[in-house]
């Protein structure tokens, strides 16, 4: 492991000191070396280039966004196994045209999914899955290239648990099953028989079951081969097994390359790898820090802050990593048999058992090796411990990949039905977390509240929207659960008041969820006003579908005194009043606003007032709202409302950008009749100001 050495007494990973890591970032983290990953990725193309194979990583090794990248970036495909792996193969950046999914059990949605992004080939296992996909594949009515996956009853000489090309177990077809179902797929016009697919075990060292394995399946296909079904690839999976202890090394791939390359040549097959292991493997390694040191009758105990939530091999499968001191041990230092454990209650918490070590102490950091692969793939918060920090080096640079998980994502997804309980606030004296966002100058304080910490909108609206005395924000947006849509909204003004609905903060509570990952790109909340679906367009902008126009009323003669004035009244989920002045600057917002606000003819609601300017190709539009009881920069809404009667009285058509003081909106609509209109889009941006939390009592 080259990359991870000692230098001037200390391990290093790349040109980057552990030990100066560990002060900037909290242990356990998993450590990565770029450098390696793209050395054992390359080390496989080049031993193998002579049969051009499409090298597919195996995403279960790890499925690390950044990891993946660096992959598909040096020209890999992938081989994944569920419809999250295909979700983050493509957000990694690997063409969908080398993706190939396996796997015993994949179900109608993902299965569903890879057809619609067009994969390149599914290995299935079983005759029932066939027939979900010919079915999906017909509904569709899309291609869909096949492999089979054959169990050539071999073994790896591996783990049991890992071990998977044995007819005992639940991996692929026996060659009569396979060469009964070949014939049945062949009749079908959607579903295309291209390739065979082994793969027989994981972390195999020598080539032999791979030799044994192919000749039985080369034999196979020969046979395919004269009952008029021709092949034209041949997968043979991954598995190839790396050294995690110096006696035993790990598979030699010029070896494998040279054995096998006869048999491939000979059948005139394209190849298809799926390494996971060999690429990640001794990529990364786990640095974690020695809390106790605790001697008992028998052992003596190194307790470390990582668990087997955080690393499971050891428990899972007996399995040997390396231990290295990060601070390099003399040469004369002495050795102490220890075992090597976590802080999690389980006795199957173990890192190592009666190892000898060069002496460890409390406080010092370790690096467990040889953890890049089934490391942080297989961890999971167990004993409610927040997942790790990974972290990539190049060179003398770092860069934190993922971050450590919080104690408020271990409690994201969780629901806590209101109806159960009685009203009592769930918590007394603890932390709200918040996030204030912006859309257009509007700005909001939201709360997700799925799980009842805040008990009164109305009051935490009035105590926390002040500028001087809160946090400061136009209004108070509520994400609770909801039995019609993703969720529900519930929007509180500064004033206390409830909105029925707030076009910039639909945006923003939209943009919310999906940073959250309450919801995808797209969703939908409900309202006051009636659901609202929305997309996410890019990074910052948002498109909302707004309630459908009501109650239009045009030329409204208004007497305010001794003075009369013309406008018009619609309700866009909440009422406005538009008003067409020449000049938007000089609009009389403070004199007019208030009267018409509560004038009688709008009583008891009131009603929002909208001054606009009709420029070329756009309007120019300053609101006075309801409930803020003052001119705010943009109003969602209103920018509808401005839209929807510039259309009317001016023609002017859809899509109308309305330019206000906190920013540019679009509003898409469609015609429906007369006065009637349907399909009404907001678009306009929604970001993150900061987040934060608060006391509540
Ligand atoms: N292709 C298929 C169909 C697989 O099932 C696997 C791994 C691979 C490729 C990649 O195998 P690799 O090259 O990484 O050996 N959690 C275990 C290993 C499980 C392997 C599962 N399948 C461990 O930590 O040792």
């Amino acid at each position: 492991m080259e990359e991870f050495q000692y230098q001037k007494g200390k391990l290093f990973c790349e040109g980057v000191d552990i030990q100066n890591l560990t002060r900037r970032i909290e242990t356990p983290f998993y450590l990565y070396s770029y450098r390696k990953i793209i050395d054992n990725f390359r080390e496989i193309k080049n031993s193998f280039a002579l049969l051009s194979p499409l090298v597919c990583y195996s995403l279960k090794a790890n499925d690390n966004l950044t990891l993946c990248r660096i992959l598909s970036e040096e020209g890999a495909g992938a081989d994944i196994v569920s419809g999250g792996e295909l979700y983050k193969a493509l957000l990694a950046g690997f063409s969908p045209h080398k993706i190939i999914f396996a796997g015993v059990g994949k179900g109608e949605k993902e299965i569903k999914e890879a057809i619609e992004e067009d994969i390149f080939m599914f290995n299935i296992e079983s005759e029932g899955e066939w027939e979900v996909i010919e079915r999906i594949a017909r509904r569709l009515n899309k291609g869909v290239k096949i492999s089979i996956r054959v169990n050539p009853d071999i073994d790896p000489e591996t783990h049991r648990y890992i071990t998977t090309g044995k007819k005992e177990n639940k991996f692929g077809l026996n060659f009569s099953q396979a060469e009964k179902l070949y014939k049945e797929i062949k009749k079908s016009d959607k579903v295309e028989p291209r390739g065979i697919h082994i793969h027989i075990g994981s972390q195999i060292t020598t080539p032999y079951p791979y030799f044994q394995s192919l000749k039985k399946v080369l034999k196979f296909v020969r046979h395919l081969q004269e009952e008029g079904i021709d092949l034209e690839y041949i997968d043979i999976g991954g598995g190839f097994g790396i050294s995690y202890e110096e006696t035993k090394p790990a598979l030699k791939i010029k070896e494998l390359v040279e054995i096998i390359a006869p048999l491939i040549q000979k059948m005139e097959m394209k190849l298809i790898l799926e390494p996971g292991r060999y690429i990640m493997g001794n990529a990364g390694v786990l640095v974690t820090r020695v809390r106790y040191k605790k001697r008992m009758e028998s052992k003596t105990f190194i307790i470390v802050d990582a668990g087997m939530n955080d690393l499971i091999r050891p428990s899972l499968y007996g399995a040997y990593h390396r231990i290295k001191k990060v601070k390099e041990p003399q040469n004369d230092s002495i050795e102490e048999i220890v075992d090597v454990v976590g802080p999690i209650c389980e006795s199957g918490d173990f890192f190592a058992q009666e190892r000898s070590l060069p002496k460890i102490e409390e406080g010092e950091y370790l690096a467990i090796m040889d953890t890049g692969a089934y490391g942080f793939s297989m961890s999971s918060s167990y004993n409610a411990r927040p997942r790790l920090a990974e972290i990539l080096v190049k060179d003398k640079r770092w860069w934190i990949i993922r971050e450590r998980e919080s104690y408020q994502d271990l409690v994201r997804k969780e629901i806590i039905p209101q109806d159960l309980f009685s009203n009592r606030p769930l918590m007394q004296n603890s932390y709200l977390p918040f996030t204030k966002m912006e859309g257009s100058g509007n700005d909001f304080i939201i709360v997700d509240n799925r799980l009842s910490l805040l008990q009164n909108g109305r009051e935490f609206a009035l105590k926390f929207c002040p500028r001087k005395k809160g946090i400061g924000a136009d209004g108070v947006l509520i994400l609770k659960e909801s039995s019609k849509a993703d969720f529900k909204v519930q929007i509180f003004n500064s004033d206390g008041s409830e909105a029925e609905m707030c076009g910039n903060g639909a945006r923003c509570i939209a943009h919310f969820a999906y940073l959250k990952g309450i919801t995808g790109r797209r969703g939908s909340f409900e309202t006051l006003a009636g659901i609202i679906s929305y997309e996410i367009q890019n990074e910052n902008r948002v498109k909302v579908k707004m309630s459908d126009p009501h109650s239009i009323s045009l030329n409204i003669a208004l007497s305010l005194g001794k003075e009369s004035l013309r406008g018009h009244y619609l309700n866009t989920g909440v009422p406005h009043f538009v008003l067409f002045v020449p000049k938007i600057e000089e609009a009389p917002l403070e004199d007019l606003a208030p009267r018409i606000r509560y004038h009688s003819k709008f009583k008891p609601a009131g009603t929002n007032v909208d001054f606009v300017e009709v420029g070329k190709n756009i309007l120019r539009m300053r609101t006075y709202e309801r409930g803020v009881e003052g001119e705010t920069l943009a109003c969602g809404t209103g920018a509808v409302a401005s839209a929807i009667i510039s259309n009317l009285i001016y023609s002017l058509d859809s899509p109308i950008k309305v330019r206000t003081r906190g920013g540019e909106l679009s509003v898409y609509f469609e015609k429906a009749g007369k006065e009637k209109f349907a399909n009404v889009f907001l678009e306009g941006e929604a970001e993150v100001v900061y987040e934060g939390k608060i006391t509540i009592r």
